[in-house]
């Protein structure tokens, strides 16, 4: 069932079933007396492999949570579909492989970490031996083994992100969807909702999260979807998008003499302070010999390196270039 074409013998290799798919998927919202239109997400097409850590990255109000609204079934699309595992996930079957954390998640206040987790853990009808250590266990996993026995509402914002975290991967789920894990925490909090991350993929889960933080999405995803104004505009691994600076390798040497700055300098290349050497972009093709000038000049040569455009770069380039439209 969860691979197409498998009892053929021969021929292609079978391919393999996404574990999410969004066909056409759109959104219209009316809005008002007057139903005024909103159209939050647009004919979305994406496939989420086995596997991947997939980051769905896009400007306030880009229908990201949207989407993943529609992904999860609770609100219905107006155009397309989502499918999970290729079936609907309304088929409680699909529906036990998934785990979701909201955007604006909703907790009784008046439990304890250890009891909110436990409620969810009763909804999933986990037997009471298993669910306990499974509830420790979680309390660890998302660093709040300290406020097992706190009440929600002594939490903060951020230990709040981790049970709604822990929430989602209570029932060990094959795809975990999660809108803005990473919001509302400090720098070492969003490392550590990273490192949750990671450590899901290395036990073979998939991965689909939302975040406008490109930071969060450049050093841990697989491949990112750029959603703006409800549109996919660009999707694909990093490598793929960030071909910006393509061709440019960066060199940064210390110890080069004035002269031989200004020769290489002389030759088209730029140089420029950086720490205690100096930084030169150079052309790909011109590489070698700016590396041997360097090093017959008496220069250490301390760091070689392709230039990537970043994210952030990619990111205000397409949303700037929406808003100009
Ligand atoms: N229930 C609703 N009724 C009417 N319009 C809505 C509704 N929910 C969302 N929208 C509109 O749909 C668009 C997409 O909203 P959505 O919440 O999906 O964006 P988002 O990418 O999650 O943004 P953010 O980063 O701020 O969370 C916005 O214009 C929003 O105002
Ligand atoms: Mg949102």
């Amino acid at each position: 069932m969860s691979e197409a074409g498998s009892e053929a013998g021969s021929g292609p290799a079978p391919r393999k079933v996404p574990v999410l798919a969004f066909e056409k998927l759109s959104k219209e919202f009316k809005l008002g007396l007057r139903l005024r239109r909103v159209q939050a997400v647009r004919d979305v097409d994406l496939e989420v492999q086995q596997g991947e850590i997939f980051g769905y990255l896009g400007p306030n109000g880009a229908g990201k949570t949207t989407s993943m609204k529609m992904a999860m079934g609770l609100i219905r699309p107006t155009g397309g579909r989502a499918l999970i595992f290729g079936e609907s996930v309304e088929r409680p079957a699909v529906r036990r492989r998934v785990g979701y954390l909201p955007e604006h998640p909703y907790f009784y206040d008046y439990l304890t970490g250890f009891e909110i987790l436990d409620f969810y853990g009763q909804l999933y009808e986990m037997p009471k031996k298993k669910r306990h250590a499974r509830v420790d266990e979680l309390l660890t996993i998302v660093g709040l083994d300290h406020a097992r026995d706190r009440t929600l509402r002594r939490f903060s914002k951020g230990m709040l992100q981790r049970i709604g975290i822990a929430q989602a991967i209570l029932n060990d789920p094959d795809l975990v969807v999660l809108d803005e894990p990473m919001s509302g925490l400090d720098p070492m909090g969003r490392k550590e909702v990273r490192d949750i991350i990671l450590a899901l993929k290395e036990q073979g889960k998939t991965v689909f999260f939302s975040s406008h933080i490109l930071h969060d999405i450049e050093t841990i995803c697989d491949r990112v979807a750029i959603i703006i104004n409800g549109r996919v505009e660009r999707m694909g691994s990093l490598g793929e998008l960030l071909t910006g600076n393509a061709g440019l390798v960066e060199v940064v040497a210390t110890g080069a003499s004035p002269e031989l700055l200004a020769r290489l300098e002389g030759d088209g290349f730029t140089a420029a302070v950086a720490g205690h050497g100096h930084r030169l972009v150079v052309e790909e093709g011109g590489l070698d010999p700016v590396l041997r000038a360097l090093l017959d000049g008496g220069a250490t040569i301390t760091h070689v390196e392709p230039m990537r455009e970043s994210l952030e770069e990619l990111f205000v380039r397409e949303a700037g270039a929406h808003h100009a439209e």
